[in-house]
Parts: structure tokens; sequence; C-alpha cells
């Protein structure tokens, strides 16, 4: 193994080889839920230095870990516990390359964090329209690795159709130079599509051309309470019909989501009383403020006149705005402080969400009286964020051991709708059993022909995303 080192350090340099310390920034995941050891961490710094890593390690049968900002939700993007694997991180290649502001789009290495290359597009006077809570750390290369979705998925889609073009490491080490600014481009297997979502298993994202939007004229941001899941649904279509493509934000969060947001962050203002319901929708208006509020007011007003809303505040700054989806991000950050939690990241088609929602909260209470329901996500794309607590005063660490009875009955009702077990966060290590039972035989199948086609040797994030064949 440290043969295997020695060589690393003469192609990325000592200082970039990190084998002693404390590693747990990349060896433990976000969540704190998987906790690994790497052989070392290894940071190259150009495309060229990741394509030398994978060969040398390729030969010493040495597998390895991509890792972005490691803000992954599925325990993918960190080491197993046998102290035999690579962590290669990406942070070094965070170069913008260039945007070609003609062309709509710009191309950017794996290791650039979102946030900047945001900043990147809007200092050329457009948008890149990928929109995460943790934006300020994840990556270009771990977006497209998890195809992330987030929070304007509904108007731009999600990573995936975000990108136009990949360069990437393959598991023997070569570079496919697949960076295009094509939008149309029918010359046989899509590899770049392969390649997104594959959570670092196909090959090693090193840079992507994505697509760029032109900047909405002005932001509008509001939130409304709902009495029911059916209201919150019934003003997802008005806002369709209203606003049109100028919608590109629906986010619900149930009251508990927003009560432990209270506890948690009591300095974060609220600004509407807590219901069983609230929704923020955004509108990006392409003619500029006044047009925008006159078409965010007219369908909040539609919607009071229905009775779908209660109670409404529309954002009159941008920092008004900022604050509220401040507060719909901090969800994730309220629920951590509050313990460990049994976390889903499911889709359904919008018109079956109030019926699953209200049949399989019903199961879980009747399985675990007392659970409380931190359900809130993307309703404009039928994704939420299903995640279930520990009753009230019990231990929410020993709560974790009835993972599996909530998951039976989550996916259960979730593939009884003909919902997804992963609607963006991926599979990792943590739904690989609901792989196993929720994926058909034949997709698997494909799936492992086409792993066993591209990475033979298995060196590439061996173990996640797909269950071994016995566990079928
Ligand atoms: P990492 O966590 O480092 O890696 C994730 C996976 O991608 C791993 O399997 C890794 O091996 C692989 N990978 C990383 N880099 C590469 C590469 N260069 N080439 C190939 N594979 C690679 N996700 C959403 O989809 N929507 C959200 O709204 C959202 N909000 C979040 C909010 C918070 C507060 C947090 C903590 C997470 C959130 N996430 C969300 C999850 C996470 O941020 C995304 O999955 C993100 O895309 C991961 O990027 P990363 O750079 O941190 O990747
Ligand atoms: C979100 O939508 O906030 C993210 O996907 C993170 C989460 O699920 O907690
Ligand atoms: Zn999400």
């Amino acid at each position: 193994m440290s043969a295997l080192l020695e060589k690393v350090r003469g192609v990325v340099g000592a200082g970039n080889v990190l084998a002693d310390g404390d590693l747990s920034a990349w060896e433990v995941d976000w969540r704190k839920r998987f906790r690994g050891r790497a052989l070392a961490v290894v940071r190259p710094g150009s495309t060229a230095e990741v394509a030398a890593v994978v060969r040398l390690c390729a030969g010493h049968g040495t597998s390895i870990v991509a890792q972005g900002g490691n803000t992954g939700l599925v325990g993918g993007s960190g080491p197993d516990a046998s102290g035999t694997q690579i962590v290669l991180s990406l942070a070094r290649l965070d170069r913008v390359r260039g945007v070609d502001a003609a062309n709509m789009t710009m191309t950017v290495e794996a290791g650039c964090v979102l946030q900047r290359a945001q900043q990147a597009a809007a200092e050329a006077g457009l948008l890149l329209a990928l929109s995460l809570g943790s934006e300020g750390t994840c990556t270009i290369g771990g977006n497209l690795g998890t195809n992330a979705g987030g929070t304007q998925v509904l108007r731009y889609g999600n990573a995936r159709e975000q990108c136009l073009g990949l360069e990437v490491v393959t598991a023997s080490g070569d570079i496919w130079h697949g960076l295009s600014g094509l939008r149309k481009d029918n010359t046989g297997y899509d590899l770049r599509d392969l390649m997104i979502g594959s959570e670092g298993t196909l090959g090693i994202i090193t840079a992507a051309t994505m697509k760029l939007q032109p900047r909405p004229a002005a932001l509008l941001t509001a939130l409304a309470t709902l009495p029911t899941l059916d209201a919150a649904v019934a003003l997802l279509s008005l806002a369709h019909a209203m606003l049109g493509p100028g919608l590109t934000g629906f986010e619900v969060m149930n009251a508990f989501s927003l009560d432990l947001v209270r506890k948690r962050f009591p300095a974060l203002r609220q600004p509407l009383p807590p219901a069983p319901w609230t929704v923020l929708v955004e509108q990006s208006d392409a003619e500029g403020e006044a047009h925008g509020a006159a078409a965010l007011e007219a369908l909040l007003g539609a919607a009071l006149e229905r009775g779908l809303i209660e109670d409404t505040a529309i954002a009159a700054s941008i920092e008004q705005a900022n604050a509220m989806w401040h507060l719909r991000e901090s969800i994730t950050l309220a629920q951590a402080a509050e313990g460990p939690n049994i976390k889903h990241d499911i889709s359904l088609p919008v018109s079956a969400i109030r019926e699953f929602v209200v049949t399989t909260d019903a199961a879980l209470q009747r399985a675990l009286p007392g659970i409380r329901l931190v359900n809130f996500g993307h309703l404009g794309d039928g994704n939420l964020h299903y995640n279930v607590q520990c009753p009230e005063g019990s231990d929410a660490g020993e709560f974790l051991r009835h993972e599996n009875e909530v998951n039976a009955i989550v996916y259960a009702a979730v593939s009884a709708r003909q919902g997804s077990i992963s609607a963006e966060h991926g599979i990792g290590s943590l739904k690989l059993e609901a792989m196993t039972k929720h994926k058909s035989p034949v997709a698997l199948a494909m799936m492992r022909a086409i792993k066993a086609a591209l990475d033979p040797s298995g060196v590439l994030n061996p173990g996640r995303v797909l269950p071994p064949p016995a566990r079928q």
C-alpha cells in the first residue's frame, strides 16, 4: 500500500496525499450516519493527475471514492470501513474554464462549488439554474454525480437536464473528452446521461458544460398557509395555470417542520402563524418587479377566494425573500439538531401525494405511536422529504433501530403508487436494501452489465448504488 502512496505522491505532490491525522472531514458523511476509514485522501490538481492516480490505483487493485463537498445524504461519498480505499477529492479542480454567453453555456471543473459557478454565470448576465440548500459547499461534480434536484426543478429540470457535456476519467484512467455545448447530438449511446447520477461508480467527472438561462428581471417570493395538503396541490395547479413558466419554486412544509425550525432557530422570524401546511411560492418574471408582483398577487387573491389559502405574506424586498428561503432551508439543519432521524426522499405523481400522506401517516402511527413526521419538500416536482423523527422525549439514536420497519411501510406505500424511493439524493449505501426490494430485477441486471462493462475490476466506489446480486 505504501508503494502505491509513494507513486501517488509523485503525481500530485506529497502535500496532496493526506494519510495521517484527523481525516474525519472526508471520512464521515454530513448526517454523521456513516463513518469510514481511508487509506489516504488524494487531492489531484488537474484532469491529467486524476487520470494518473486512477491508473495507479487500478494497477494496485485499490478502489477509489470520488468526493466533492461531502454533502451527500445517502452515504456514498466516503470510504468504507476497510481502511484500503482512496478518497479522491476533486476540491482542487475548481476553475470556471469559461462562459460562452452567446451559446448560453459555461464550462466548470468538477470541484467548483455550486455557488461559485452560479456567481460566475451571474457575472456574465446569465443564470445557472441549479439551486440547493447545500450550494455553498456542494460541487458541480457531486451535483452531476448525484443528479441533484433542488428548488427550481419544476422550471429548469434537475442537474442532468442542465448538463450538455462532460469530461470524465474512466475506470482504466483514460480521459473521455465529452465536453460539448451542443443541444443536439444523436451520435450513439448517451454516455453523458449514463455518467450523470452514477454516484462515482462508472467514471470520475472532472469538468462539465452546463446550460445557462436568461436572468429573470424580477424574483417574487411568497409564503401562504393552508388547511390541507389537498389545498396545496390545488394551489400548485392554479399557480401553473396563472404563472405558466414564471413559476420557478413551489415548496411545501408541514407544521412540525416549521415547529422544529422555531425550536432550534428561535431568532428566525416566521412571518405567518403556525398552520397545518405552509407553501413557499417563487415566481421569476421576465418583465420586472411590478408585472411580477401583480401576477403573484392575482394568484394569491384567486387562491384566497377559492378558500385554498388562509394567510399569506409576499416578500417586499430581496432580504425578505431570502429570509423566507432561509426558513425553508433551515428544516434540514433543525432536524439534524434534533437528533438522528429516518430520512426519505420520495417522489410520486402529484395527484397521488395527499392520499399517500394520509394513509402512510396513519400506518406509521399505528406501528410506532407518537412518531413525528418532518414532511417537507419540492411539491412542484412531486418530491417529498418524508422524514420520521422519534416520539417526543424518546432517544433519537435508539429510535433508529426501527429504520427497517419504517422504511418497509413507507417504501411499500411509494411502490404501490408507482413512486420512486429516491427522487434526488441517490442510493449510495443508505438505500441498497430498498434498491433490492423496489427496483426490478431486469433493471438491476442491466445496471450490473453497464457497471461490469465500464468498471470491470470494480475500482470505482464499489458497493454503492448496486446491491450485490446475493442480496436480491
Ligand atoms: P459528495 O457528497 O461529495 O458526493 C456525492 C456522490 O457523488 C458520491 O457518490 C460521490 O462519490 C459522487 N461524486 C462526487 N464528485 C464526483 C465526481 N467528480 N465524479 C463522479 N462522482 C462524484 N440534494 C438535492 O438533490 N436537492 C437538494 O435540495 C439538496 N439540498 C441539500 C441541503 C443540505 C443542507 C444538504 C446537506 C444536502 C442537500 N442535498 C440536496 C444533498 C447534496 O448536497 C447533493 O447530493 C449534492 O449534489 C452533493 O454534492 P457534493 O459535491 O457534496 O457531493
Ligand atoms: C432539501 O430539499 O432541503 C434537501 O433535499 C435536503 C433534505 O432532504 O434534508
Ligand atoms: Zn430536497
